[in-house]
């Protein structure tokens, strides 16, 4: 990776790239920001992109393509079957994962539902280092159940701990033990692990779960979407990775696994997913579900521009100074919110900067739904769009009841190459502000509720008028600012 040092000492995450394209942006006045999120039902998915400065809300998708991604989406070659552009796809992603069987998908979730619909029967069990939404909603679809094997520093906000994506080991075996390994019909393991943080799990760690997995006779299924992130930690957080390139590591990880799937809305810098697959007898048990849901083998729900922009976004997944973007600029903003007192998730992970909605606001009481809280206020104070990621991204109990989130987070994603320092900058004075009035913030509830993925469309309302008194207090401070 580049070495660059200031002069000043400073650590600014210097780009290592020059933008030659942009979008224009509006900040929109704090009344209409405040309007806006009313219209929106406090769901920030629900917001109109025209009512935003800064789009936190993700990185996937939406991660800057470079110029030579975007040079070959025009040399694609177009056509439903047997395209040449599905096997340059195929063969870098053999080249990179070691694996033989690709099939394509739309994008991360259609992969899971893939993964599910041919492995999981009712009854069963599939462990992981933690869940993720669309991955859990496909399991229990399909009759099983998610068990989370995270260590407990997993779940410690405030850590140092530079693996919190770890798997317990012995939870991992007891858990194998205790249901038995016909009804546990993958291992998942998930890279950069979302809920949490964004935070990486170690080579070494992975190596010791997939060994337990093999063991027992069970597949193991790396979920790769945030595989960049976790790639750069176990380089510069793992003493085995030091002296290793990104390749090696990665298919030092990919070695363990029977099964790889990726979002390439993240992976790969484009959009689109698919699944890697070792042996033909298990790409079999799934092949029939591609052409039925996604399209046929060769494309499976892509447009072969975005086939070749992750190819390309692949070997560039490849260079430490493409990867290194996202998790320096999310560092720099960590550090820049902990030094105002701001609460965090430390150490900083990939993805994006979380807020800790909990001890933010920790007057809020979670079935008013914190995180959600900070999300709408985040977004009145700057413009600034995250995603809540707490007990309103949870599905309720089967007996209806509320099931409380381990953790409330306000998630900032950072879309890789997208954002400067300054517009960092602008973020983390917000929230300062916004953390100095905190006391103002209030909770919220639903007024519609969906059954399912409710955080994706549910709307919900302040439990009181606190978000006018926050925007009027927004301009006593800052006068006739945007
Ligand atoms: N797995 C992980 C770890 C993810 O982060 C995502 C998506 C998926 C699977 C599903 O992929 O969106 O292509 O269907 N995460 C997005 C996010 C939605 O904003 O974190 P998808």
């Amino acid at each position: 990776m580049a070495n660059v040092k200031f002069f000043s000492g400073e650590k600014i995450p210097l780009e290592m790239h020059k933008v030659r394209m942009v979008q224009k942006l509006t900040l929109p006045p704090v009344e209409r920001r405040l309007a806006a999120i009313g219209e929106a039902g406090n769901n920030t998915f629900l917001l109109q992109n025209k009512d935003i400065f800064l789009d936190m809300l993700t990185d996937s998708g939406v991660n800057a393509m470079s110029d030579k991604q975007t040079a070959s989406m025009l040399v694609c070659d177009d056509s439903y079957a047997g395209s040449a552009t599905f096997t340059r796809l195929k063969d870098k992603l053999t080249e990179i994962f070691g694996m033989d069987y690709f099939l394509p998908a739309h994008q991360g979730r259609a992969c899971e539902h893939i993964l599910a619909q041919a492995l999981v029967k009712p009854g069963d069990v599939v462990p992981m280092n933690f869940h993720f939404t669309t991955t859990k909603a496909h399991i229990t679809r399909c009759g099983g159940t998610v068990e989370e094997l995270y260590t407990e520093e997993g779940l410690e906000l405030t850590s140092t701990n530079p693996f919190k994506g770890n798997f317990d080991l012995g939870k991992l075996r007891a858990l194998i033990n205790r249901v038995g390994a016909a009804h546990i019909p993958f291992l998942r393991l998930e890279a950069g692990t979302n809920l949490i943080g964004g935070q990486p799990f170690s080579l070494e760690n992975a190596r010791a779960a997939c060994r337990i997995a093999h063991e027992a006779g069970i597949f193991t299924v790396l979920d790769a979407s945030l595989l960049q992130d976790n790639l750069y930690f176990m380089k510069v957080r793992e003493a085995q990775c030091r002296d290793m390139d990104l390749r090696e590591i990665t298919r030092a990880l990919a070695d363990e696994m029977d099964i790889i799937y990726f979002s390439a809305r993240k992976l790969g810098f484009a959009r689109g997913g698919g699944i890697c697959i070792r042996e033909k007898a298990l790409c079999d048990k799934m092949i029939d579900l591609v052409p039925m849901f996604e399209g046929f083998l060769t494309y499976g729900g892509m447009s072969v521009r975005e086939m070749e922009a992750i190819a390309v976004g692949l070997d560039e997944t490849m260079d430490e100074d493409v990867i290194s973007q996202g998790p320096l600029f999310i560092e720099f903003m960590c550090n820049e919110l902990i030094r105002a007192g701001v609460p965090v998730v430390t150490p900083p992970g990939g993805l994006g900067c979380h807020l800790d909605a909990m001890k933010f606001l920790s007057h809020v009481p979670q079935t008013e739904y914190p995180a959600g809280a900070l999300a709408a206020a985040v977004f009145i104070a700057g413009g600034v769009r995250g995603m809540e990621r707490g007990t309103i991204s949870e599905q309720r109990e089967p007996d209806g009841s509320e099931r409380l989130a381990e953790v409330e987070l306000l998630r900032l994603a950072m879309p890789r190459r997208v954002f400067t320092m300054s517009q960092v900058k602008y973020a983390v004075d917000r929230i300062v502000w916004l953390y100095g009035h905190r006391d103002m913030v209030g909770g919220l509830k639903f007024t519609e509720e969906p059954a399912t993925l409710r955080f994706f469309f549910g709307r919900l309302a302040p439990t009181s008028d606190w978000q006018e008194k926050l925007a009027a207090q927004f301009r006593a401070d800052f006068g006739d600012s945007l």
